[in-house]
């Protein structure tokens, strides 16, 4: 490997990790400018491989007469990280306030020697037996008031303040030890937060977060509309903790109470961490594969981290490319920023209810697909099943023998192209003009009472997004909130919560020159889930000059047509009209229960120097298309790549200078594909070239030289 210099100006060093320490450092300068701009590029130092492949690694199941040739092995897949000790708790603190972590500094000097870097994980997902035992207090109610039990994991109490006292402590006690330890170059905090508690003390701090927030019972009473039902509160204990089934306002306010409760709880462990650990180290968590349906706002919980990972597994079946990257793209979104992958799948797992495996060269293209999307790291988890315990049918890279698995070689195939290409892709990152625009409170909103069972958002997110991607852009799915200054066209497929902040900000986005188009629901509820008295849009009612006059669940198609083309809309369809007399209307709905009959179903406006638009129906996906072809006209989007062959997507990285393409072909034939310009390509020995020929599973990493200015 040629990226090793034992010597880098920043420090003397013992391996290439002390220069992914220096690389970090300036990562984490950066990630500060993201947060306040666009995202910023996530690898400097040139020395270091720019993309990362890993696994997770627990030596404390095994002998440490083994270890080194655990570390031989992934050395020869071209890993250079892992990840360590979210689960060893028991063996980091074997009796309360005995410590050892001599065994893992030894594992980390053996991956130095490797030139493996390490992420440690935090033990607090699965607290050892002696403190639940002894404080039981710290164990986790569900909402049948069933106290969780050791045995498994996730059973502590995520509010618990004995328990923080805990977590702080050993977290505090890995980063002394471990916080300049050149080696470490981050650390991952528990791991992928599930369970919120429903105990009495939970409760209790419930209403007093409730009664900061409104101050007054009045106030909560009010915006509850707790009159009805006799649902009125007149002391502050009165209030219920429930998940399910309550009133709409308390439930959304739960979501909000768990949010804050999992950041206070992350809070805890990084200002530990924060105390001992060189600022070059960053701090992440990884959030689970079901990222979608978690209880947390994901948008909060990673502000106060330096990276965003995620745990990405297909389960069941082959990758669907539209979803998975989807996904890639709301995670990039969180922090605008690149992110890790910090686990994904060996093949197959243990947890889905067929564990089928990933065709040959499946699990390559995921990997490439995860770079494409702007990640920089994937790990495998896991690397090798303890013999015993509850996941014992997991994929992993090598067997119970200690021996390579038939994935091994692919995954070997992986680390190179990765070390292959990481100078092409270094200070890459994928540019959008187009993004689509996410809420929590949205989500839970429509979550919470769907009216129609068949309304699955997740569904509805892709059937925005997919039309976008089969023309070959790059699309960014981003926070409402979020700047939107440098986007062409904005679409927000769901935004049911509109409060009077949000609109301001999408009406000035709107005048400024932008493009924006909203979906069915929008602007139904306020920040306390209450219906807004206007009708929908709400607040932007007079930005549109337009408003909904009724929605309908459907159970069946009804028709639609105009300027846009014809087809069906399903689900959900609700009837616009126009209050100004510049509201054009695009499409109108067909006969079908009386109501919606010629009504329109799509109107549009001009307004300042952009347009706003509403899309009032769930539209079928030839009709999504030419719906999403006039937007991206209307709002001049340019192209960035040649039409494609069906099965083929596109990522694009961009750089200074150059941009990165990356092909994946999902599809079971080869597939053919002409180049809009000559392209290096960095997988066949950098031969020049203007077409491609990808094979089924097929990747290809182009660079296009753009020239000294870039773009
Ligand atoms: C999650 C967990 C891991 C492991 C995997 C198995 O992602 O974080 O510890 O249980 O699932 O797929």
């Amino acid at each position: 490997m040629t990226m090793i210099p034992m010597h880098e100006p920043c420090e003397p060093t013992r391996s290439f990790l002390h220069l992914t320490a220096c690389r970090l450092l300036a990562l984490a300068c950066l990630a500060l400018y993201a947060v306040a701009s666009r995202p910023a590029p996530a690898q400097t130092d040139p020395s270091v491989p720019a993309l990362l492949l890993g696994s997770a690694w627990y030596p404390e199941q095994w002998p440490e007469s083994r270890w080194d040739a655990d570390l031989a092995l992934m050395e020869a897949a071209h890993m250079h990280v892992v990840r360590v000790g979210e689960f060893a708790w028991s063996r980091m603190e074997p009796a309360e306030g005995q410590y050892d972590l001599d065994w893992l500094a030894r594992a980390i000097r053996l991956a130095e020697n490797h030139h493996i870097a390490v992420v440690i994980g935090t033990p607090t997902d699965a607290p050892p037996a002696w403190l639940t035992v002894k404080y039981p207090d710290t164990l986790r109610m569900d909402e049948n008031g069933r106290l969780a039990q050791h045995g498994g994991r996730r059973q502590f109490n995520y509010s618990s303040p004995r328990y923080r006292v805990f977590c702080a402590e050993i977290a505090g006690r890995l980063a002394q030890r471990f916080g300049h330890d050149p080696d470490v170059i981050g650390w991952q905090i528990g791991n992928e937060y599930t369970d919120e508690s429903f105990d009495p003390a939970t409760r209790t701090l419930f209403q007093q977060w409730l009664q900061h927030r409104y101050s007054t019972l009045d106030a909560l009473n009010q915006h509850w509309a707790t009159a009805y039902w006799s649902q009125t509160y007149d002391r502050w204990d009165e209030i219920p903790l429930v998940a399910t089934g309550g009133n709409p306002g308390l439930l959304l306010e739960h979501r909000h109470f768990v949010t804050d409760t999992w950041r206070d709880f992350q809070r805890v462990q990084i200002d530990a961490i924060r105390k001992s650990a060189e600022p070059r180290q960053f701090i992440t968590t990884n959030i689970g594969g079901l990222a979608w349906s978690d209880h947390f706002d994901h948008y909060e919980i990673t502000r106060d981290l330096d990276l965003a990972s995620w745990d990405d597994y297909v389960g069941q079946g082959q990758l669907d490319s539209m979803r998975n990257g989807a996904m890639h793209d709301f995670v990039r979104g969180w922090k605008r920023m690149p992110f890790w992958v910090m686990e994904t799948q060996p093949g197959s797992v243990n947890w889905a209810p067929i564990n089928t495996t990933l065709n040959r060269g499946e699990t390559r293209v995921m990997a490439w697909q995860a770079i494409g999307h702007g990640a920089n790291a994937a790990l495998y988890w896991q690397w090798r099943s303890a013999l015993n315990g509850q996941e014992q049918y997991h994929g992993t890279l090598v067997g119970p023998d200690g021996e390579p698995m038939p994935i091994y070689s692919e995954v070997t195939q992986i680390g190179s192209e990765f070390e292959r290409t990481s100078p092409a892709l270094r200070d890459t990152q994928p540019v959008a003009q187009v993004a689509i625009l996410e809420s929590y409170d949205s989500r839970w909103t429509i979550d919470f009472q769907p009216h129609n069972r068949n309304y699955d958002e997740l569904q509805v997110l892709l059937d925005w997004y997919r039309p976008l991607r089969l023309k070959n852009l790059t699309v960014d799915i981003v926070n409402a909130s979020a700047p939107l200054d440098g986007y062409k066209l904005v679409v927000a497929p769901g935004l049911n919560v509109i409060p009077p902040e949000l609109a301001a900000h999408l009406r000035a986005y709107v005048e400024q020159g932008g493009h924006l188009v909203l979906g069915p629901r929008s602007g139904m509820k306020d920040e306390y889930n209450s219906l807004n008295p206007q009708r929908q849009p709400g607040p932007l009612v007079s930005a549109l000059g337009g408003r909904v006059e009724q929605y309908y669940a459907l159970d069946g198609a009804v028709p639609v047509s105009g300027a846009l083309g014809s087809g069906t809309a399903t689900i959900w369809a609700e009837q616009l009209t126009t209050l100004a007399s510049d509201t054009r209307v695009l499409l109108r709905y067909g006969k079908s229960n009386g109501w919606l009959d010629d009504q329109p179903a799509m109107v549009t406006r001009s307004l300042g120097k952009g347009s706003i638009t509403y899309l009032g129906a769930l539209l079928d996906a030839p009709l999504m298309q030419q719906a999403t072809a006039w937007m991206l006209a209307g709002a001049h989007v340019e192209p960035e790549f040649a039409s494609l062959p069906l099965d083929v997507e596109l990522c694009r990285r961009v750089g200074t200078g150059h941009t990165i393409y990356i092909l994946l072909n999902h599809g079971a034939q080869p597939a053919e594909v002409a180049l809009p310009a000559p392209m290096t390509e960095l997988l066949q020995g950098d031969a020049q070239v203007r077409a491609v020929t990808l094979a089924p599973e097929g990747v290809a990493v182009l660079e296009e030289s753009t020239g000294a200015t870039g773009r």
